[in-house]
């Protein structure tokens, strides 16, 4: 094999634990995940000690099966991609040393990929036809922000949240109306039932004219209204709840998006992140004709492998080298 040929992606910065193996730039040979959704239920959000403990049980198991699957021998493998950053300490830990052990053992090149960039290659690994400039939404569960890619390498943040990530206020909305977690597509679920009219939630920071979110505020209101009808004993009605606080946070979104695009003029726009999976939104950014937009199909908008090992190897074909790999949770992406 050539250099860059083969690449394979270790993506453990949360609560999923996920392998791919790449050919080239967009060839999927293999794609595997293991989710750790179910364990951490029960406790409404992701515990990190025992979000690390399940990464170590699934890691080297999974990589044998990709690799298996791809048809390839670790010692095939040009590259080894890993998520080093932003992320919880201990699951990119895992993920890190893994890798490291691996390319020592295997003699395979080693490099460390920001999770952030990792989910703007997402939409990416479909579709040719987008090249920087362009604009990247990223809206998931700790990051809601919109970057400027002026070159792959080349990220200017023009703006993100004051407070709550997008897929955060999913999460803590669905608690307080006593929805499971995660929250985001339990709530696109009943909000396809709902009225999206019925309930007039605020639109966060919708005309202060800078590329700027906050969604503690919208959580608030709902709470207020949701404590209100608790109070009176009403019947929570679920599906126009869900959808109403659903248009807000797409409208925010959406507000901003414009925004970004009348200021920068550029109108080529990728969005990714698990956010990037909501019905409203995809459709909300689909039939707007100031852009185009490219999204990467709903299982891969959440954290995956495949966005990592596509990340790496264009980087690695910029001649970006990390020196010695050591997690960092504090990465910023911009
Ligand atoms: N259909 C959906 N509608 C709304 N939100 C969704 C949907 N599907 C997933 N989400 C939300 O996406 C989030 C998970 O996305 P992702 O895996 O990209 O986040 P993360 O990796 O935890 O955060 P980060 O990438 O910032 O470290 C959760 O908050 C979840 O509720
Ligand atoms: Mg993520």
């Amino acid at each position: 094999m050539s250099g860059g040929d083969l690449t394979l992606g270790i993506e453990t910065s949360c609560d999923d634990t996920a392998v791919a193996v790449l050919r080239g730039e967009r060839g999927v040979l293999a794609e595997l995940l293991s989710s750790q959704i179910r364990d951490h239920a029960r406790f409404g959000g992701v515990v990190p000690e025992f979000a690390a403990r399940k990464h170590l049980e699934s890691i080297l198991p999974l990589i044998d099966e990709a690799l298996r699957e791809a048809g390839v021998e670790g010692r095939d493998l040009s590259l080894i991609a890993v998520t080093c950053g932003p992320g919880l300490m201990g699951s990119l830990l895992v993920g890190v040393q893994t890798a490291r052990a691996l390319s020592r053992v295997w003699g395979t090149p080693l490099l460390g990929v920001n999770h952030l960039e990792g989910h703007m290659f997402a939409p990416l690994i479909d579709a040719d036809d987008l090249s920087p400039p362009f604009l990247s939404l990223i809206v998931s569960g700790g990051h809601t922000e919109i970057v400027r890619v002026d070159a792959f390498g080349s990220y200017v943040l023009l703006g993100e949240t004051r407070d709550d990530a997008a897929g955060e206020a999913y999460d803590k909305a669905a608690k307080v109306m006593g929805l499971p977690y995660p929250g985001g597509p339990e709530i696109d679920r009943l909000a396809a039932l709902g009225n999206p009219e019925a309930y007039d939630f605020p639109i966060p920071l919708k005309h202060t004219g800078k590329i700027e979110f906050s969604f503690s505020g919208l959580k608030t209101a709902l709470l207020w209204r949701v404590n209100k009808m608790r109070e009176a004993e009403e019947t929570l009605p679920l599906p126009d709840l869900c959808a109403s606080f659903q248009r807000a946070v797409t409208e925010a979104l959406i507000a901003k998006v414009s925004l970004a695009v009348e200021q920068t003029g550029i109108r080529n726009l990728s969005v990714s992140g698990g956010v990037a999976a909501n019905s409203a939104l995809r459709e909300a950014l689909r039939k707007n004709r100031a852009w185009k937009v490219w999204l990467p199909k709903p299982s891969r908008c959440t954290d995956n492998a495949v966005m990592i090992a596509m990340a790496g190897h264009n980087a690695w074909q910029r001649g970006v080298r990390s020196p010695v790999l050591t997690p960092d949770p504090s990465l910023s992406f911009a």
